[in-house]
């Protein structure tokens, strides 16, 4: 007798970090079903890579979270989309409250409706805001300077009310910078617009630009640039089944962080890439950013303890190596 496992509900899994997650979960075996309304998401990547089914449509869309809950038993929801343009979220705040809390706000009530109480959410290192302390840790304040980081706080605020009022179980898991490539090759980052920093870097080296940008170069660090976390797609991908199978068997509310533990220099990855892709990748040195910290580095032994989480690639070029290996494939 064959033991069917459970169904996951995948919101923004045609997207970068959720497509990798998809993919962990059909290894694991689970049923899997995205929901995404393809803004940003990739039609391709879920229909050649990932093959599951794709619900096209929006997390605000109440009939359609309520039809989908009452004509499959979905077991658990992890929860990726959002919009996460730090940028644009200080132009456009009320596109971000929207989307991010209000949107999630009525996803939360249908899955309550339907009695669905286990939720994963992609929330982020954004909601610390200036670090007062390094390595961050998940009782380090959390002061966001930017509407996206804010919005991502008052989902976690939102679950933990829900579930003392509703039992709606959720894992937070707070990523640093997401980076790399799955090692096979078959998913990778592509968004438009780029804002993350290897995905630039890569661009450059393909001579899709001229120049990486490097903002500040008089930082107190080693090199005078910002250092921050890179932590491999795989690496989070893995730490999204420990954190639903921690719910599926029990587990309480939960917030981990999740990152790399080691901190790169903008100058360190622009030479692991220099090395990588053995071009040279054409800098202009710019001034310092508002808002940018110098260092952003996170402790993740909560989920290497709890979750047994155990990451693979944490070196800066073995996760160049693999979104190397993906962009030239995806933009040649
Ligand atoms: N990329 C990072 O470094 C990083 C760091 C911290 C947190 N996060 C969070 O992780 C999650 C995934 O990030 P990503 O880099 O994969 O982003 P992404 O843009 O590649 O993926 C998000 C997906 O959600 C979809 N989407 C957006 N709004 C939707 C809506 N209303 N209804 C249905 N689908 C919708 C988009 O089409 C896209 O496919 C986001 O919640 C983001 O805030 C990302």
């Amino acid at each position: 007798m064959s033991i069917t496992k459970p169904t996951i509900l995948v919101t923004g899994g045609a997207g970068y970090i959720g497509s990798h997650a998809v993919l962990a979960l059909k290894s694991a075996g689970y049923e899997v079903i995205i929901l995404d309304n393809l803004v940003y998401g990739h039609r391709d990547l879920v229909e050649q890579v990932l093959q599951v089914e794709l619900i096209v449509g929006d997390i605000s869309d109440r009939s359609l979270l309520d039809n989908i809950f009452q004509t499959r038993k979905v077991d658990a929801v992890m929860h990726f989309s959002a919009y996460a343009y730090v940028g644009e979220s200080v132009t456009n705040p009320a596109k971000y409250y929207q989307n991010n809390v209000v949107g999630t706000l009525i996803l939360l009530e249908a899955m309550t409706a339907a009695s669905i109480n286990k939720f994963v959410f992609s929330s982020t290192c954004a909601t610390y805001g200036i670090p007062q302390f390094i390595p961050i840790t998940e009782d380090h304040p959390q002061n966001p300077i930017n509407p996206y980081g804010a919005t991502k706080l008052m989902v976690e605020r939102i679950l933990a009310d829900f579930d003392v009022a509703y039992n709606l179980k959720s894992v937070r898991f707070r990523y640093f910078n997401a980076a790399g490539a799955n090692p096979d090759g078959l998913l990778g980052e592509d968004h438009d617009p780029e804002t993350h920093l290897i995905p630039l870097i890569l661009q450059t080296a393909l001579g899709k630009r001229e120049f990486i940008s490097i903002f500040g170069t008089d930082y107190p660090t080693p090199d005078g640039t910002c250092i921050r976390d890179y932590i491999h797609v795989n690496d989070l991908a893995d730490a999204h089944i420990l954190g639903l199978e921690y719910l599926l068997n029990g587990g309480e509310s939960e917030v981990f962080n999740l990152g790399n533990g080691n901190g790169f220099s903008v100058k360190e990855v622009i030479a692991a890439a220099e090395e990588v892709t053995g071009k040279v990748i054409n800098v202009k040195e710019c001034d310092r950013r508002p808002g940018d910290p110098p260092a952003l580095i996170g402790t993740s032994e909560k989920a290497i303890k709890m979750l047994n989480w155990q990451p693979q690639y944490s070196g800066i070029k073995e996760i160049v190596s693999h979104a190397w290996q993906w962009h030239q494939k995806r933009h040649k």
